[in-house]
């Protein structure tokens, strides 16, 4: 059966290779809870306003609820129709009957599919909104625990300088409270209900689009009909977030791939999240972490795909816009599952802190902290970088970490390398000594701990007014009709 055609449009017919071609049933079927929630609040707001008769009304709210309890139950088979919203109504058409046909008056799968993506963004959006403030958290309560680790930092992959281990947990909360702000932005993105503007250019019918919007938890209803149909904005804004989520929780995997190498030896990961190799029995392989580096690639795809479907459409709906589908509707598993497994694996890896110190060490990497006490000294900075670089030179022809360097090493190259002055090269020292706000310094560190903590709870409060799905179908169904 092919519902969405008429005579004019040639006659029910169509070719089967066609219906195969165009049918995005296999796809937006996960929709169907959208797609049910959006016609049970249509139809309680034709019911109310008198655009059809209540009696009907009821029947068809009632035929929805028992398709949304099928579907719960497992036992929902949808017949194969053009896509999901005409699958629901021929569908309904098989159990109801007659009433059935009252459904889509004042209503196009225009604005019906823009209503569907909209729910779907927002419990995507606040699932992920609920996860990400969750892992800020976690990683803020790891910092505390690991302060007195201290590890090098790195600029162009060469050891830096030293730093807490804290002060690297609060790089990626930093950066994932980024992605929280993100998510709220889609979620103020899916505010306005587009039910209502029909096809294009709205109904003749007397509808009532604030009905909707109230039944629904939307805030405001769209401003304009042909800007709503043709608008697929806040499922970038999703795919945005989504991309930038993963360039972050990539680099983070990055790091945590180097750190357990042997080369690096900072850190190793728990059994049950190391995999093995089919063939080199000694392997213990960081896959989790190069999966969710690898599912990044995907995540940009994704956003560069849509962006390059919207692109030069003409105003209004254009069926391109269904080619959105498969992008989005990837998008949620591949961010809350990603999330959900960084949540379990962060907890799994072990740092050590010998091999940590060892790296910080043998990198030099207190050099800026002895040319900084140079300058306290009153020494020019430019002339303590010369003075200290040369002593690292000297360390380095004979083998030896600046800490090894005796203090008559260090005096050959400037007197004012005293005793008192080489003590700055004690690594937790070094740390400690950082003042400046946003550093590695225990003081700054613990500001930034709060404040992240602060921020992510009040993100995830901002989340947790969001009407899910799930609450949206149990309030609609005793609604007054
Ligand atoms: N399956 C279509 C989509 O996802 C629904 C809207 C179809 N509208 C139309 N005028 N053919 O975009």
């Amino acid at each position: 059966m092919t519902l969405a055609k008429t005579e004019a449009s040639g006659g029910p017919g169509l070719l089967p290779e066609v219906m195969a071609f165009s049918s995005s049933l296999s796809l937006d079927r996960q929709l169907l809870r959208e797609d049910l929630v959006g016609s049970i609040a249509h139809v309680t707001m034709l019911g109310r306003t008198g655009v059809i008769p209540l009696a009907e009304a009821r029947a068809i709210r009632a035929g929805l609820i028992a398709l949304w309890e099928a579907q719960e139950a497992g036992t929902l088979v949808l017949p194969q129709e053009e896509d999901v919203h005409m699958a629901v109504e021929v569908q309904l058409n098989r159990t109801i009957g007659a009433p059935a046909a009252l459904l889509h008056s004042a209503r196009s799968r225009n604005d019906q599919v823009a209503t569907d993506l909209r729910l779907h963004v927002r419990e995507v959006a606040a699932q992920a909104l609920a996860s990400v403030t969750a892992l800020v958290g976690e990683l803020v309560t790891r910092a505390r625990k690991e302060k007195d680790v201290i590890l090098p930092s790195y600029t162009h992959r060469q050891r830096a300088q030293p730093i807490s281990l804290a002060y690297w947990m609060a790089s990626y909360g930093s950066a994932f409270l980024r992605d929280a702000q993100a998510l709220v932005f889609v979620l103020e993105q899916c505010k306005l209900l587009p039910l209502g503007v029909g096809a294009i250019s709205g109904s003749s019918l007397p509808i009532d689009r604030e009905i909707t919007r109230q039944l629904l938890g939307f805030e405001g209803v769209t401003l304009n009909g042909m800007d709503t149909v043709g608008d697929r904005d806040f499922a970038l804004d999703l795919l945005y977030a989504t991309a930038r989520f993963f360039v972050h929780a990539s680099r983070l995997s990055t790091d945590l791939i180097d750190f357990t190498t042997q080369e690096f030896g900072f850190a190793s990961l728990s059994g049950d999240i190391s995999m093995g190799s089919s063939m080199m029995p000694q392997k213990k392989n960081p896959d989790v972490f190069e999966l969710i580096r690898g599912k990044s690639g995907k995540a940009m795809g994704n956003l560069m795909g849509l962006l390059a479907t919207v692109k030069g459409l003409p105003g209004g709906y254009n069926r391109d816009l269904q080619e959105d589908r498969a992008s989005l509707l990837e998008t949620g598993p591949l961010l809350l599952g990603s999330l959900s497994v960084l949540r379990l694996a962060l907890p799994r890896v072990t740092f050590h802190p010998e091999k940590c110190r060892v790296g910080v060490d043998e990198g030099f990497t207190q050099a800026t902290d002895l040319a900084e006490a140079l300058v306290k000294k009153g020494m020019p900075f430019r002339k303590a970088y010369q003075v200290v670089g040369s002593l690292v030179r000297r360390c380095q022809e004979q083998g030896i970490n600046l800490r090894q360097a005796t203090v008559e090493l260090a005096q050959a190259i400037d007197p004012s390398l005293d005793a008192a002055t080489l003590s700055v090269l004690e690594p937790a020292g070094a740390v400690a000594r950082k003042l400046s706000a946003g550093s590695t310094g225990p003081a700054a560190v613990e500001a930034t701990l709060i404040a992240l903590e602060t921020q992510a709870k009040a993100l995830a409060e901002q989340g947790t007014k969001v009407p899910r799905l799930a609450q949206v179908f149990a309030s609609l169904k005793t609604q007054p009709l």
